[in-house]
């Protein structure tokens, strides 16, 4: 049994599709904070679902009496980094105080294989592009801090104990399952507020800087499909015998300016997308692209989506779901 907590999340509700469509068996974790329990439903996935916090150590005990767990897949987080930097103390606890304990009590219970959702925030202002994992890890906001806290407390845990773990340093996530999709509230990625322009629920969309130095003078980021996040989390799950304690990046290694995903979406979604000149916002980095050698080496793993084809799957998603779940 694979326990994916945080499974009624974005990125975790495409996993759970992916495992279920696997035919791996799977339960799910989750306070439903900040995910839907429509999302869990959609699957029509006849799954055990244990409403609870990640750290609640006699939820985690029924879950462990339950079933036969082998690892467990770990997305449960805080993950907007403005929040963070108002709120450290919240982003300290939930992500990182919670999951020490966490992973303490599924130790308890013999469970010691863990998959980590990470973040390209643990490198902080990238000194050379594409970002290697050998990259120095200097994140500039809570929620970065938070989470490489968590990929150094797994480190120790291999150390003292034997844990085996992967942490995969997601990039941009974005796309949508065949059922799922994204629906943050706030929404504060890009290419679903680009969609909600699209759809008129909003009148335009504001690009903040384009005096940066790349090729058009707007931020460069690499955004990698749900689906392609999948394929990463089965193949980690595949290799989590032989990894030890592995950090990887996963990314498509192509950076795509906000202008560029912006016309990307007006060639697929057809609509005009009116867009606005705004200040850069502080924090920023001009470019961020991942370089996913280590994953294609460690875990056979290539993204095989692009850009229209992420932002296809999203607009689908975003037409049969107007109002998200
Ligand atoms: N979305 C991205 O672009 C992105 C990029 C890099 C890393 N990540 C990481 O991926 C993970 C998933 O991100 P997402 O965008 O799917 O977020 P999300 O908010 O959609 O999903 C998080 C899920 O965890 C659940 N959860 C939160 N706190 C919990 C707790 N204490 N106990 C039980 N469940 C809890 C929420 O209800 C939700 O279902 C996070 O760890 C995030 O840091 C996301």
């Amino acid at each position: 049994m694979i326990v994916v907590v945080g499974g009624a999340g974005y990125v975790g509700g495409a996993v759970v599709e992916g495992l279920l469509q696997a035919e791996r068996e799977v339960c799910v974790i989750d306070d439903f904070s900040t995910g839907h329990p429509e999302a869990l439903k959609v699957l029509s996935a006849d799954i055990p679902i244990y409403r609870g916090d990640m750290a609640d150590t006699e939820l985690i005990q029924q879950v462990a009496e339950s079933h036969e767990v082998e690892v467990v897949m770990h997305f449960a987080a805080l993950a907007l980094v403005g929040e963070s930097m108002e709120q450290p103390a919240r982003y300290w606890e939930q992500n990182f105080i919670k999951s020490k304990h966490m992973f303490d009590a599924w130790l308890e219970h013999g469970v010691d294989q863990f998959i980590f959702s990470s973040t390209a925030a643990t490198y902080g202002e990238p000194k050379t592009i594409p970002i290697t994992e050998a990259h120095p890890t200097e994140p500039v906001n809570p929620y970065g801090h938070s989470k490489r806290a968590v990929e150094w407390y797994l480190e120790d845990l291999h150390e003292t104990h034997g844990v085996q773990s992967v942490a995969l340093r997601y990039f941009n996530a974005a796309g949508a399952g065949d059922r799922v999709g994204e629906d943050h509230t706030p929404e504060t990625h890009l290419i679903p507020l680009i969609l909600e322009t699209a759809a008129g629920e909003r009148d335009h969309l504001e690009i903040y800087g384009t005096d940066y130095e790349t090729r058009d003078g707007t931020c460069l980021r690499d955004f990698v499909h749900v689906k392609d996040l999948f394929r990463g989390h089965l193949a980690a799950l595949e290799k989590l015998d032989e990894l030890g304690c592995e950090q990887l990046n996963l990314g498509t290694e192509t950076g795509n300016t906000v202008r560029e995903v912006i016309e990307t979406a007006r060639d697929v979604t057809g609509r005009e997308i009116s867009a606005s000149e705004a200040d850069r916002r502080p924090g920023d980095p001009a470019r961020l692209v991942a370089s996913n050698k280590k994953a294609r080496e460690m875990l056979n793993w290539q993204p095989r989506h692009d850009l229209e084809q992420i932002i296809a799957d999203a607009w689908r998603w975003k037409q049969n779901h107007p109002q998200g779940y």
